[in-house]
């Protein structure tokens, strides 16, 4: 069964109006490729960048979205205001997210059902951490997060998963091979006995990925593509990332 690679950009609290000229290169790199392109910029960034790439091939998403559909939630965005603005896809249970502003597999669930309900493609990231890792406990923790973040009606068509470990993100230090290949086993057996077309979902490898290491990480087993936090503010790194996706096998 043919799985959607995806090519994720998350820009984080990062960039500004002038940055979207990076954006020209990389929808240059996506017309080219059979892989879907993404970039999630900060919410005040989506709308112009949308309106920049209107006749590419690159998508953009939100980094985060409140479970509500409207009201009284100073600060939050509701899905279908993501989707108006011309966002495609949103990043949920992202592990700043979880961190910083206490986000439980519960609230990623919630979220993930507003963003499905809006017409929003879901990115619903998991991740151990380094403790967790140490513990011998990350198939355990990958596992519960799962579990509890997949939003009900989830589908290939409508549900990204991407595994983040936590110590892997913004750190330079990644996984070796065979760790990633381990979850993402789990994962792609675990949503094969929950969905119908869980064969089918694309599931994304996330933490210092870059061009020197993408190629070796998209040649593992039941990766489809990768989210991709520094090395996609700048096309000279994420236009080797698209591109080495787009020639990987699978
Ligand atoms: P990084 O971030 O590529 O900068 O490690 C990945 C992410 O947090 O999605």
């Amino acid at each position: 069964m043919s799985v959607r690679k995806l090519a994720a950009g998350n820009w984080k609290m990062n960039g500004d109006l002038a940055a979207l000229e990076q954006l020209d290169a990389m929808v240059e790199a996506a017309e080219d490729a059979s892989c879907a392109v993404l970039i999630c910029p900060p919410a005040v960034l989506i709308h112009p960048m949308v309106a920049r790439v209107a006749a590419g091939d690159l998508h953009v998403g939100g980094q985060d979205c409140h479970a509500a559909a409207s009201g009284a939630h100073t600060g939050d965005i509701a899905a279908a205001q993501l989707r108006d603005a011309g966002a495609t896809h949103v990043i949920l249970g992202h592990s700043e997210r979880r961190a910083d502003h206490g986000e439980t597999d519960a609230t990623v669930r919630a979220k993930a059902e507003a963003a499905l309900a809006a017409g929003l493609t879901a990115i619903v990231c998991l991740g151990e951490t380094e403790a967790e890792r140490d513990a011998g406990r990350t198939l355990d923790v990958i596992a519960g997060q799962l579990d509890g973040s997949l939003p009900a009606g989830a589908t290939a068509a409508n549900t990204v998963i991407a595994y983040e470990p936590v110590w892997a993100i913004g750190t330079g230090r990644t996984p070796t091979d065979d760790q990633i290949a381990e979850v993402h086993a789990l994962l792609r057996t675990r949503l094969s006995e929950r969905l119908p077309d869980g064969a089918s979902v694309s599931l994304l490898y996330g933490g210092s990925v870059k061009p020197s290491n993408a190629a070796q990480i998209f040649a593992i087993a039941h990766v489809n593509g990768a989210l991709v936090g520094g090395a996609s503010l700048k096309a000279e790194d994420f236009v080797p990332i698209i591109r080495a996706l787009d020639a990987a096998q699978g």
